[in-house]
């Protein structure tokens, strides 16, 4: 390992982020009861992706950006530790955060390590923007973050002109340096990821000229959204089937007034709870529906699920509604892989649900999940398995045969959750489902996006 990586490393020890260590087992807690319905209405925090963008463009803009409904969670929290420590001030008054921006090009040498914990989309989203800009800056994580790969933003800020030292294998912790000025390229997208097309237009948006992306399979499309929002010249088009997104450089971002919707992502845990316990009739209110982000809906209602979508709006330029989601006998089917970018984070608790349709439920076409938090593939199918579930797990997916109804063995024993937040969750809601509960080793990564999970679900299981 280089020197200077080893005294990044060190670095991290002195982190202002604080965690409690990983290995504890977590003791069996009431809600792990079975087939207990869930019952009320619940609001799930801020949009994840929508929070970190908030932060970040907000602080690239000059004067005052407002949000309210901020997910105030670990890794939003490490976007904004970053950002302050690169000159933007971010403060809470009372249900408000203010951000006061530098302006593109604007942003400070930042003079420690950048702890991003465990969020790679902190992580790559700021290599793009510090890409764009003449400063040096090192980036540490937690030992899951320091598995994930970074060579797919590497690639592309490289071709813009930073230069980079990482870990091997393209891991951080990792040094780069930022392009002055960068260079702007054409960049079709080899994987696909919102976090690499985000990455390469906030690079974009302090390089002169007009960067491209071609998106040959379409991701969420915050940055697009929001940076337009913002007041950055973005023009989105298609050819021959692929999204075509061209940013113009040197831009002026203008703050906003930003109120963020709630987190499908987070919704989908009580969206599946709701829908495989028998007696269960919840309401979800402020659900973002972005199609880029729905994917998890489509594929419950085919499996038979009762989701209803109730006072439609717009809010912040997001689709949004409230929905009303009761038990219905779920069915298992071969998942159709397009629509995989669009649930990318759902899969860990559609494999819960599918665990108890009646039938084989397919999923194929995931190699991304291999690549998250965890390797979402094999740490679910050995997560299923404890707790009872017939799965077979493929190069790209798992086979799920469900148990129609009936509830799950669950595990006396911890699951190895892996530092992976969805994996917890997933896991917490197979065990409403179990007749012995579930335990998992670690329920702290749940703060890295939704802190109040286990309070909400209290709340409702009673
Ligand atoms: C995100 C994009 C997705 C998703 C992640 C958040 C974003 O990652 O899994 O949780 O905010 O852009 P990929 O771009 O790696 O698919």
């Amino acid at each position: 390992m280089p020197e200077a990586i080893a005294a990044v490393k060190d670095a991290a020890h002195f982190s202002p982020i604080q965690r409690k260590p990983r290995f504890l087992s977590e003791q069996p807690s009431p809600h792990f009861l079975c087939f207990r319905p869930v019952k009320g209405r619940i609001r799930v925090p801020g949009d994840k992706s929508i929070s970190h963008r908030s932060i970040m463009f907000g602080a690239l803009a000059v004067g005052e950006t407002r949000v309210t409904g901020l997910l105030e969670g670990e890794d939003v929290m490490a976007t904004a530790a970053a950002m302050r420590a690169m000159g933007a001030t971010i403060e809470k008054q009372d249900e408000e955060w203010r951000i006061h921006g530098v302006g593109v090009g604007g942003l400070l040498q930042p003079q420690s390590a950048l702890d991003m914990g465990n969020s790679g989309t902190s992580t790559r989203l700021l290599m793009g923007l510090l890409a764009g800009h003449p400063i040096s800056a090192s980036f540490v994580g937690d030992a899951s973050l320091s598995k994930r790969p970074m060579g797919r933003v590497i690639d592309p800020l490289s071709q813009m002109g930073a230069s980079f030292t990482s870990s091997p294998g393209g891991t951080l912790p990792l040094m780069m340096e930022g392009a002055n000025p960068a260079i702007p390229i054409s960049y079709r997208l080899p994987v696909a990821s919102a976090q690499v097309k985000s990455a390469v237009l906030l690079a974009g948006l302090n390089t002169p000229g007009i960067t491209t992306v071609i998106e040959p399979v379409l991701t969420r499309d915050h940055s697009e959204r929001m940076l337009r929002g913002f007041g950055a010249v973005l023009e989105v088009g298609e050819e021959a089937g692929e999204r075509i997104i061209r940013i113009h450089g040197e831009a002026d971002l203008r703050p906003q007034v930003i109120e963020v919707p709630g987190d499908p992502s987070s919704a989908a845990f009580f969206m599946v709870a709701a829908s495989i316990i028998p007696g269960s009739e919840l309401l979800i209110e402020n659900v973002g529906l972005n199609p880029t982000r729905a994917g998890l809906v489509t594929v419950l209602r085919q499996m038979g699920a009762n989701i209803t979508e109730q006072n439609a709006r717009d809010v912040g330029g997001e689709p949004v509604a409230d929905l009303l989601v009761k038990h219905a006998p779920l069915k298992g089917i071969d998942v159709d892989p397009a629509l995989a970018p669009s649930m990318i984070d759902e899969f860990p608790v559609l494999f819960v649900a599918a665990a108890l349709a009646e039938g084989r439920t397919v999923t194929r076409g995931l190699d991304e999940l291999r690549v998250k938090e965890s390797d979402r593939i094999a740490v679910m199918a050995a997560a299923l398995t404890a707790a009872g579930v017939r799965v077979e797990e493929t190069e790209d997916g798992l086979i799920i045969d469900g148990t129609g109804g009936e509830h799950l063995r669950g595990s006396k024993r911890a699951i190895a959750t892996h530092l992976d937040h969805r994996i917890a969750m997933s896991m917490a809601v197979a065990g409403l489902a179990s007749k012995a509960g579930v335990q998992i080793d670690d329920t702290a990564p749940i703060r890295t996006s939704f802190p109040t999970f286990e309070t909400l679900l209290d709340g409702l299981v009673g």
